[in-house]
Parts: C-alpha cells; sequence; structure tokens
C-alpha cells in the first residue's frame, strides 16, 4: 500500500520525503489555507512537488466543470507530479473525463459511498478518495466502503486506485492494509504514531542499560 502524507506542511512534507517514508502528497483546499501564509498556491505546489518524488494532489475550487478544466489545467502544468483533485460533484466527474483526455491524472474526492466510487471509476478517475473519519463522525463505519469500492473494482475489473483518506489513527491505516486499499494519505501525526510502539521503546532501553553496564564501545 502506497502511504501518502495528507498535508501542505513543508517542513513536515520534507522530513517525511528525506526518511522515505511517504510515496506522496495530498492536500486540500483547507489544509493550503492552514500552511499558505502570505505564499502563492503555485508557489506551495511547486516547492511539495520539488520535495517528493510522487503524485501530488492539488485540488480546484470552482464549482462548474469548465471552471474545473480551466483551474486542473493551470495546476497540471505547475509540475508533472501534479494529480488534479475533483469533487464527487457532477460537474466534478464531468471535469475529470475531461482532464483525463487531456492525459491529466485526477484524484476525485469528497467520496462517501460507493456507488459514487463507481461513477468516478467510469469517469476514469486515477484515484478515489473515500473519507473515513468524516463518516465515523456521524456515527458509520467508515472503513466499510473502503471494503465495499475494493470489492466493486476488483469485481468489474476497475483501474482506480482505492486512496483511503480522511484517516485518523493507526487502527484506520491498518484496516485500510487489510481491506487492500491501494493507497492511504495520512495526516503527519498519524504517520509517527504508526511508527511507534510502546513494546520497542521499552526494549530500546532495556537493551542500551544492558550495553551501559558492559562498559565497552562498538
Ligand atoms: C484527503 O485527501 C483529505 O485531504 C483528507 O484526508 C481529509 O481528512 P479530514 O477529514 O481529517 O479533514
Amino acid at each position: 500500500m502506497k502511504i501518502f502524507l495528507d498535508t501542505a506542511d513543508l517542513a513536515e512534507i520534507e522530513r517525511a520525503a528525506e526518511a522515505h517514508l511517504i510515496d506522496g502528497i495530498t492536500t486540500n483546499p483547507s489544509l493550503l489555507a492552514k500552511s499558505a501564509g502570505d505564499r502563492e498556491p503555485e508557489e506551495m505546489f511547486l516547492d511539495i512537488c520539488r520535495a517528493v518524488d510522487g503524485p501530488v494532489s492539488a485540488e480546484v475550487v470552482a464549482v462548474d466543470a469548465a471552471g474545473m478544466v480551466s483551474e486542473g489545467r493551470k495546476l497540471a502544468a505547475i509540475h508533472e507530479n501534479i494529480v488534479v483533485k475533483v469533487p464527487l460533484t457532477e460537474p466534478g466527474l464531468r471535469a475529470c473525463r475531461a482532464l483525463r483526455e487531456h492525459d491529466i491524472r485526477v484524484n476525485v474526492t469528497l467520496c462517501f459511498s460507493t456507488t459514487q466510487a463507481l461513477l468516478a471509476a467510469k469517469a476514469g478517475a486515477t484515484y478515489i478518495s473515500p473519507f473515513v473519519g468524516r463518516l465515523d463522525d456521524i456515527g458509520h463505519d467508515g472503513m466499510e466502503i473502503v471494503r465495499d469500492i475494493r470489492q466493486v473494482y476488483d469485481e468489474y475489473d476497475l483501474e482506480t486506485e482505492i486512496l483511503a483518506a480522511s484517516l485518523r489513527h493507526p487502527r484506520h491505516v491498518l484496516e485500510a492494509m487489510l481491506i487492500g486499499a491501494d493507497c492511504a494519505t495520512l495526516p503527519p501525526k498519524v504517520l509517527y504514531q504508526s511508527m511507534k510502539h510502546p513494546l520497542t521503546d521499552r526494549g530500546l532501553d532495556a537493551f542500551l542499560a544492558d550495553w551501559q553496564s558492559l562498559g565497552k564501545e562498538l
């Protein structure tokens, strides 16, 4: 499963990319607004693309298909790693098809049902982003749609990659892996939580204490 970092924070992106922990980046307008300060979005996307060797999702903000296509083409022109993100609306699916005809990769976002995911795949989406945590927030089992989408895409041989999104904790990451999601996008906090285990820390402390007691050097 590919691991993407869900952030527009360049310092976090550089930290994870330098350690080869991630395969790409997802952003959204909220994440961009959080990290932008006085920087222009184009400049931010270019910096992110230079920091990571992998797909970088950049989202349109137009709500009509023509506007999405025009913004999407501008975003795609920033760098070859840009994947244009469009919302799962009727104009979004039209824009998806049009952008794919220009050979631009598309991540269809804000997916909350398996039927939506089927329609996105039929529109040629490169990635579908089911939002797990936001479904959990309203009392559903968000991971259930990732499971269902996997089944449907396999059943009909659809090539769209499942990008599990809105993941809030390491358990979500584990479940996405077990289901066979193609990718998962993790906020930095969840990435580092997923790396940690108390027994690893305790084991290391014991090894170091025993080594210390030996009084030798390597
Ligand atoms: C995915 O592409 C989105 O940026 C993200 O995963 C949304 O997560 P949230 O529901 O925690 O905001």
